[in-house]
């Protein structure tokens, strides 16, 4: 069944776990998480992004997660827009049937330039009183992603802020983030620790200084009651970009954020966490090798089967490590 992003929050911080988000673009990704669900009895949060909806079309991402509401019906499922830029993109989704938006008023409507306070409490409150009349939860985001290692934006395929950050625009302010909430009601909030969306991370393992757990710890020991989600989670596992490399690629060495540091997080208030790099790159590892080690097969049933099986592996992973298996 489609439920809201509020209800499945709530019930994840009364029994204390986290449940990943995992963006879709198509059938093979969608079925990967259902089965990854299925097999674990996880609740599930699906989103689109807005490279998702210039792939597939809004259309098409919509009656993929009604179709997965049908053929599985005893999961619960949220559908979730993904980095909103106004609040007319969020007013559309809704309107599409999204059970839940994110308005991301960290950054202006081009989705690069990072805003004022008071233009993302602007926006993100004239969300919350559309999207609350229609009953449908609303994610806001302060703080703007970024790389404390290299103080660059780090956005990466048009995605993010661009240029130079200061290491204040990069971690949430705790204060900051009280009265956000308090000025908005938003129904979660993304915050800014050191994450970066795509691959590239972090250069080394990440460290303290690098990735700021402790600033999660500090946000939620001010606003214990508002769900936090993490973007840019995925956790690059570094046994993927061996087999991608081992097939013809040639992705650099590179980080991301540990398993165990979002677990950690989630014992502080992370609720949601968004994962999309970790599937593409599984993805990308299975098929290169499926070719290589089928060089005369021409079904792609086959190579995409070999990206599902993939996929549905680290979404299963992910939903263990999170505690959200089991609260189906
Ligand atoms: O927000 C970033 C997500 O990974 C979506 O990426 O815009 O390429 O679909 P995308
Ligand atoms: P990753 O690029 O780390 O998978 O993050 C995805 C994300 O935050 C989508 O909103
Ligand atoms: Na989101
Ligand atoms: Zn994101």
């Amino acid at each position: 069944a489609l439920i809201s992003m509020r209800q499945l929050l709530d019930h994840a911080a009364e029994h204390g776990y986290g449940v990943p988000a995992f963006n879709v673009n198509n059938q093979e990704q969608m079925r990967a998480i259902m089965e990854a669900a299925d097999k674990t009895n996880s609740p599930v949060i699906v989103q689109g992004s807005a490279g998702a909806r210039a792939y597939a079309g809004a259309p098409f991402i919509r009656h993929m997660i009604l179709a997965a509401v049908e053929e599985w019906p005893h999961i619960p499922v949220v559908m979730h827009q993904d980095h909103g830029t106004s609040p007319g993109v969020c007013q559309r989704s809704i309107q599409l049937g999204f059970s839940s938006v994110m308005m991301d008023g960290s950054l202006m409507s081009d989705g690069k330039t990072p805003s004022s306070y008071d233009y993302n409490v602007d926006v993100t409150r004239k969300t919350v009183e559309m999207a609350h009349a229609c009953g449908v939860s609303v994610e806001g985001e302060l703080g703007v992603l970024g790389s404390l290692e290299t103080g660059e934006a780090g956005e990466e395929d048009g995605v993010g802020a661009e240029g130079k950050l200061t290491t204040e625009q990069m971690l949430t302010n705790p204060e900051e983030a009280a009265d956000f909430v308090n000025k908005t009601h938003v129904d979660a909030l993304a915050i800014a620790c050191g994450t970066s969306h795509g691959a590239y991370k972090f250069t080394r393992p990440p460290t303290d200084d690098i990735l700021a757990i402790d600033r999660i710890k500090e946000i939620h020991a001010r606003i214990p009651n508002t769900h936090l989600v993490m973007h840019g989670s995925s956790s690059v596992p570094q046994e993927w970009l061996e087999v991608i490399n081992q097939y013809g690629g040639e992705i650099p060495e590179t980080y991301g954020v540990p398993v165990e540091q979002i677990v950690e997080g989630i014992k502080y208030g992370v609720r949601k966490v968004n994962i999309d790099t970790d599937l593409r790159l599984a993805s990308t590892g299975a098929i290169r090798r499926h070719l290589a080690m089928n060089p005369s097969n021409f079904d792609p049933r086959k190579f995409l089967a070999a990206a599902t099986q993939a996929m549905t592996d680290i979404c299963i992973a992910r939903y263990e490590a999170f505690g959200t298996a089991g609260q189906a």
